[in-house]
């Protein structure tokens, strides 16, 4: 039997699975990452930590079932996306890595829409802050020396992909993400690499996703019991390999992720650019294939601040819930901790509660923070293409273990939403499948849809009853980003 390794890099944490041809899982072992922040609006990580991860992570599988990972005939990767990842010529990177959620690079992202209006035409999006091309002109800007330097750019999972086989390769989905790419071509753009001072001559090589890249490297084979034989395929950005794990492929076809940040996705039906709402218009993993992302940047990671200012586990946070409050929507929450994405464009964007009373306790501030970014995920939700009315959205992501959230989010979307048996693994298998496609597997065979545990509906009267704070919460957005 055929075995095949997902390996996915994200935010907090490495995970790599380990299925078999019928897509079985045989083993899975996670090592978690932490995050620098080293000034206000700085968000970094080492990538030789990210290498560190996923080989200590490998190996433990690789001890766990030496049989198995003998038969192992690909490895598929997928990532955080927008990282900033500067080799210099010895292959060696030249400073940490600027993730997706730092907001240092928002003056050089202005500078860049407002000269280059390209970026929206030909890259597909709005230059925003976290998007990899600003944090190149930031480096040439406040790192000259280190700029100067740069042999190479490579994204957060193609410098793993770099240690696994010393092949510099990217696919079109993550390469959407750098605002380099030539969306509708799939090719990069000598133009768009021009505005920022850089040149094709420094970006990876480019595949699809369900391609193969590279070989695994000798040396690591031997190392982990593995056949000298194994390819690893393009890979994906996160949320396009995520799609790919719910058997997403055709038009229409969504998800809504609940982690760290916050996404709503959906398969359109070619290049869609939306940019003047912020919405993401990305390659998909397959080829011939696009999607529309809305993004926000704390979704889950508004309940993480929380749990460190209040010094509660997450678990005891929302004991403190009261049922029959379940539609009150007061105290009210910003959920813009890091500035946010889809539709505001605003890095400076800020946080908050309003609305307090001395009576609000713990569990109020709790269904408050649910509330305001279900708030922004409908806002995010409602500028995609053909947003509302009549269509299901597959939830994944650690949030997609909350079933309030995920009712607040249908009701204020009016999307039906399904709930998988397995919210977990959505990228990392995502990661798997893209190996099997690389190893001449069918699409329909490998890209199905998950076994859905329940469906939540849109519920119209909470809908109701949310609105006039919906709206509120609106207003006070652009009251205060005016200030
Ligand atoms: C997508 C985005 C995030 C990261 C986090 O544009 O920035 O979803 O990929 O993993």
């Amino acid at each position: 039997m055929a075995f095949y390794l997902g390996i996915d890099i994200g935010t907090s944490a490495v995970k790599v699975i380990l299925l078999d041809e019928a897509q079985r899982e045989h083993a899975l072992a996670a090592r978690v990452l932490s995050v620098q922040r080293p000034a206000p609006g700085f968000s970094e990580q080492s990538a030789d930590d990210w290498w560190q991860a996923v080989d200590s992570a490998v190996s433990e599988i690789a001890a766990k079932c030496p049989i198995e990972i003998a038969a192992v005939r690909a490895i598929g990767l997928s990532g955080q996306m927008h990282g900033l990842v500067p080799l210099d010529s010895q292959n060696t990177p030249l400073r940490p890595a600027i993730l997706w959620n730092d907001t240092r690079a928002s003056v050089e992202a202005a500078e860049l829409a407002e000269a280059h209006p390209e970026f929206a035409t030909i890259g597909g999006n709005l230059v925003m802050a976290g998007f990899t091309a600003p944090k190149a002109v930031w480096m040439a800007r406040h790192e000259p020396e280190l700029f100067a330097k740069i042999k190479t750019i490579l994204l957060p999972k193609d410098y793993v992909r770099f240690c696994l086989t010393g092949a510099k390769i990217s696919d079109m989905s993550d390469a959407s993400g750098t605002l380099w790419l030539d969306i509708a071509k799939r090719c990069w753009s000598q133009k768009l690499l021009g505005f920022c001072g850089l040149q094709i001559a420094q970006m990876p090589k480019l595949v699809e996703g369900s391609a193969v890249s590279a070989t695994l490297l000798p040396a690591l084979a031997q190392k982990w019991g593995m056949s000298p034989q194994v390819v690893v395929a393009g890979g994906a950005g996160d949320n396009a390999a995520a799609a790919v794990g719910l058997g997403l492929r055709n038009t229409g076809e969504g998800f809504v992720s609940l982690g760290t940040s916050g996404v709503v996705f959906k398969i359109t039906d070619g290049f869609a650019e939306r940019a003047e709402k912020a919405v993401h218009a990305f390659c998909h993993a397959l080829p011939n294939s696009w999607h529309q992302m809305g993004v926000i940047l704390s979704a889950s990671d508004s309940l993480s601040w929380l749990c460190a200012v209040t010094g509660q586990e997450l678990e005891a946070l929302f004991a403190q819930m009261k049922s029959e409050d379940s539609d009150k929507c007061w105290p009210l929450f910003h959920p813009y901790l890091s500035g946010e994405r889809t539709p505001h464009n605003d890095a400076s964007a800020k946080g908050g509660f309003f609305s307090l009373s001395r009576t609000d306790d713990a569990g109020d501030l709790t269904r408050a923070v649910l509330q305001g970014t279900a708030f922004a995920m409908a806002d995010a939700m409602a500028v995609l293409d053909d947003a509302r009315g009549q269509q299901t959205l597959i939830a994944t992501g650690g949030g997609a273990k909350n079933a309030y959230w995920l009712r607040l989010i249908a009701s204020l979307t009016g999307c039906e939403i399904a709930v998988p048996k397995n919210t977990d693994i959505g990228a990392a298998l995502g990661a798997a499948r893209l190996a099997m496609l690389a190893d001449q597997m069918t699409l329909a065979c490998v890209c199905t849809p998950p076994e859905v545990a329940y469906t939540i509906q849109p519920d119209t009267e909470l809908a109701a009853k949310l609105a006039p704070a919906h709206q509120f919460s609106r207003q006070l957005y652009h009251l205060i980003s005016k200030m």
